[in-house]
């Protein structure tokens, strides 16, 4: 196994400093990053996984509506009953940091208003009109998201003349957003732990629902993965990287 050398907080400080966008540890960052699945004991310092966190909240989303939540599982007795429901991988038994992420699509209105909100004073008329009418009308699904099959119809007819957004504007379409940009925020998470010098394993393979209540998430809250963090023990990695080959997926067209 090649060992990492973790990106410090000085490096980071400096490259931040050098204003550059050329990063050659990116690529060795991105490499580093793999599925562990067994964490020593070892915790992880409190700071580092508000760090990490932080990070994660640098994703990019569509319309920067940040239809998120991460929850820290910190108290002893829900950390049992969530590795439980993460099946008991060994990934979610030895984590010393198990994090749930949780696409909360209802988010958009609010910071759709928060954001019209901050613009309202001084930004561009064009933003204003952005956030306050054309977001509303776009992601607005309705009572029982007769106003999204509305629109998917217009668009479908208006799109046989000309190109059109299409959405998101249903609601599943608002489902496949916020699990789309906790995605997003959830590999900024794992690479943040990685250039701390800890390892993460997301999983899917858990029992959502229960984590749903266990949580008291709200009503359309989705729990998308749980990524457990820690410090990489001996046998951690169950394999070598292992990708099919690239002319499967990258098509330069
Ligand atoms: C959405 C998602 C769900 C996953 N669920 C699990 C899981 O439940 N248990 C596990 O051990 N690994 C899980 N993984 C990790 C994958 O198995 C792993 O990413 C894949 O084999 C590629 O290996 P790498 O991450 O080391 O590059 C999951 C990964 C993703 C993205």
């Amino acid at each position: 196994m090649s060992e990492f050398n973790p990106l410090g907080v000085e490096v980071e400080a400096r490259q931040a400093a050098k204003d550059t966008f050329e990063s050659p540890e990116f690529a060795a960052l991105v490499h580093a990053r793999q599925s562990i699945r067994l964490f020593t004991d070892e915790p992880i310092p409190e700071e580092i996984v508000r760090e990490c966190l932080d990070l994660a909240l640098l994703a990019p989303t569509s319309s920067n509506l940040q239809p998120w939540a991460f929850y820290w599982v910190r108290d002893p007795a829900k950390v049992e009953a969530l590795r439980a429901m993460c099946l008991s991988q060994p990934a979610a038994t030895t984590a010393q940091a198990l994090i749930v992420c949780v696409a909360r699509k209802r988010l958009w209105r609010q910071h759709a208003r928060e954001l019209f909100e901050r613009f309202s004073e001084s930004g561009p008329e064009s933003v204003k009109k952005y956030y306050g009418t054309l977001i509303p009308i776009m992601m607005s699904p309705g009572p029982l998201n007769l106003f999204g099959a509305l629109k998917r119809a217009l668009f479908f007819t208006l799109g046989l003349f000309r190109p059109v957004p299409r959405g998101p504007s249903t609601a599943s379409d608002l489902r496949v957003f916020a699990h789309q940009s906790i995605g997003f925020a959830a590999q900024n998470l794992m690479l943040a732990f990685r250039a701390k010098g800890y390892d993460t394993c997301p999983m899917g393979g858990i029992d959502p629902t229960r984590i749903k209540r266990l949580l008291k998430l709200g009503y359309g809250d989705e729990v998308s993965l749980v990524i457990g963090a820690g410090r990489r023990a001996e046998g951690g990695l169950y394999g070598p990287r292992l990708r099919f080959p690239r002319e499967r997926f990258i098509h330069e067209v």
